[in-house]
C-alpha cells in the first residue's frame, strides 16, 4: 500500500487495549504508537522546529508547588466546571485537533461520542477528517464547539459558521496564532501529509504540499478588526484561541470576545513561544474578568488543571492525551482518559482542603 492510502487509516489489526491497565495519560501514548502509522504518530506528537516550547509546556505546569489546607470537611465534592455559562462534567474541553481518521476509522465522531459520554465539550477543528454535520450527529445534544480556521476566503468561513450554527455546535473558537504553519522537521524527515479534510478541500483548492489548505491562511489578512466581522456572521459567542500576550488579551475583551484561549498550538507553531503557566497569571490580571480565559499546552495531571485554575483561568483543553486514547481505545478510551482526569481531581482537592473548583485559588500555590 502507498503511503497515501495508509496515512488517513489507523493500522490495522492489532491487540483490544485493556483499559484497567491504562492508570494515567501517559498510557495512551505507547498504545497510540503501536496503533497509528509512524508519520501520522509524529505529527501529532511533534512541535515546531528544537521542540523546545513542546517539552516545556508540559514541565512548566510542574514547577508549582500547593500549600495545602487542612481540616476542611472534605466529604462531598463537586467536579463539574463551567464553560460559556454552560455546566460541564469537569472544567475540561477537548481541544481542537485535526484528522482524526488517523487515530480511528470513527474519527471525530467517535471522540465526541467519548466526549458526551464523559459529559466534557469537544472542540472541532475546520481540518476535521469529517464534516461538522456528520460529527453533530454522534452526539447531537453534546456540548460542541467549531474551531475556526479561515482558508480560502471570508465569505467561505461566513458559511462554515452558519453551518456551525445550523447543526447545534454552541461557541466559535477562531485560532489565531497560525497566521503561517509552524515548521515540523518531523513531517519533513518522513513525508508526511495531511489526509482528506473536507471543511478545507471543499473551499477551493487547496496548495500541493503536506498541509493542504491550511497553509492559505495567512491570505486571509485576519487583524483585530476582522473580529467584529467574524462575531457578526452567527450570534454564537466567540473564542479567541492562541493568545499570549496580556496586550492582546486586552485586545480581546475589547473587541467583545466571549473568550480567550491562552494557548501556544501546544508547541507546534512558534517554538521558543512562551508556556501557558507562564504567562496565565498576567494575563487573568489584564483581562480583570472581561470574558473567560481557559489554558492549553502540556496538561496531563489533574495537578496541572488544579494549577491553571489555581492561576485564575476558568477551564481548561486537553489535547495530545485525547488523541491517543482515541486511537488507542476509540470512545472507551477518550471516556477513559477523562476518568483518569476526574479520579485525579477527586483526590487531589480533598487533599488540598477543597470540594470544589470555586475553593481554587492562588492561595493554594507556594
Ligand atoms: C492541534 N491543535 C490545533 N489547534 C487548532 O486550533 N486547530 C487545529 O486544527 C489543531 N490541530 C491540531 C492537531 C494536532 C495533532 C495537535 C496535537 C494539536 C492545537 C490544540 O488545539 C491544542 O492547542 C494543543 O494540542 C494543546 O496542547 P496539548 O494538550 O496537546 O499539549
Ligand atoms: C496543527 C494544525 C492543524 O497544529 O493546527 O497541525
Amino acid at each position: 500500500m502507498s503511503a497515501d492510502e495508509t496515512a488517513g487509516k489507523p493500522v490495522a489489526g492489532t491487540a483490544p487495549v485493556d483499559l484497567d491497565g491504562v492508570v494515567n495519560l501517559f498510557d495512551f501514548e505507547p498504545l497510540a504508537l503501536e496503533r497509528m502509522h509512524g508519520p501520522a504518530f509524529d505529527y501529532v506528537a511533534g512541535g515546531a522546529w528544537d521542540e523546545i516550547t513542546l517539552a516545556e509546556s508540559v514541565e512548566a505546569w510542574r514547577q508549582f508547588r500547593f500549600v495545602p489546607r487542612v481540616l476542611r470537611d472534605v466529604r462531598e465534592l463537586d467536579l463539574s466546571g463551567n464553560f460559556l455559562g454552560r455546566p460541564a462534567a469537569l472544567p475540561i474541553a477537548i481541544a481542537p485537533m485535526a484528522a482524526q481518521a488517523m487515530a480511528h476509522p470513527g474519527a471525530e465522531a467517535e471522540m465526541l461520542a467519548g466526549a458526551a459520554a464523559a459529559g466534557i465539550p469537544f472542540c472541532l477543528s475546520t481540518s476535521s477528517s469529517m464534516t461538522m454535520e456528520e460529527v453533530a450527529k454522534a452526539a447531537p445534544h453534546a456540548e460542541r464547539w467549531f474551531q475556526l480556521y479561515v482558508v480560502h476566503s471570508l465569505d467561505y468561513s461566513r458559511t462554515l459558521v452558519e453551518r456551525a450554527a445550523a447543526s447545534g455546535y454552541r461557541a466559535i473558537v477562531l485560532t489565531v496564532d497560525l497566521p503561517v504553519l509552524g515548521f515540523r522537521e518531523r513531517d519533513r524527515r518522513s513525508g508526511f501529509a495531511l489526509p482528506a479534510m473536507p471543511h478545507m478541500d471543499d473551499g477551493g483548492p487547496g496548495e500541493p504540499n503536506r498541509y493542504g489548505a491550511l497553509e492559505l491562511q495567512r491570505g486571509a489578512g485576519l487583524t483585530w478588526d476582522s473580529i467584529a466581522e467574524i462575531r457578526s456572521w452567527s450570534s454564537l459567542p466567540l473564542v479567541l484561541k492562541g493568545i499570549l500576550s496580556p496586550a492582546d488579551a486586552r485586545l480581546a475583551v475589547e473587541a467583545g470576545v466571549a473568550g480567550i484561549v491562552v494557548s501556544n498550538h501546544g508547541g507546534r507553531q512558534l517554538d521558543r513561544s512562551a508556556t501557558s503557566a507562564d504567562v496565565l497569571g498576567e494575563i487573568v490580571e489584564a483581562v480583570d474578568h472581561g470574558c473567560e480565559v481557559w489554558a492549553d499546552g502540556g496538561i496531563r495531571r489533574g495537578l496541572d488543571v488544579i494549577t491553571a485554575l489555581a492561576l485564575g483561568a476558568t477551564g481548561v483543553l486537553v489535547g495530545r492525551p485525547f488523541y491517543w486514547a482515541l486511537a488507542a481505545a476509540g470512545r472507551a478510551g477518550v471516556e477513559h482518559a477523562a476518568a483518569i482526569l476526574r479520579g485525579e481531581l477527586d483526590l487531589a482537592l480533598p487533599l488540598l482542603g477543597c470540594t470544589s473548583f470555586a475553593d481554587v485559588d492562588s492561595d493554594l500555590l507556594a
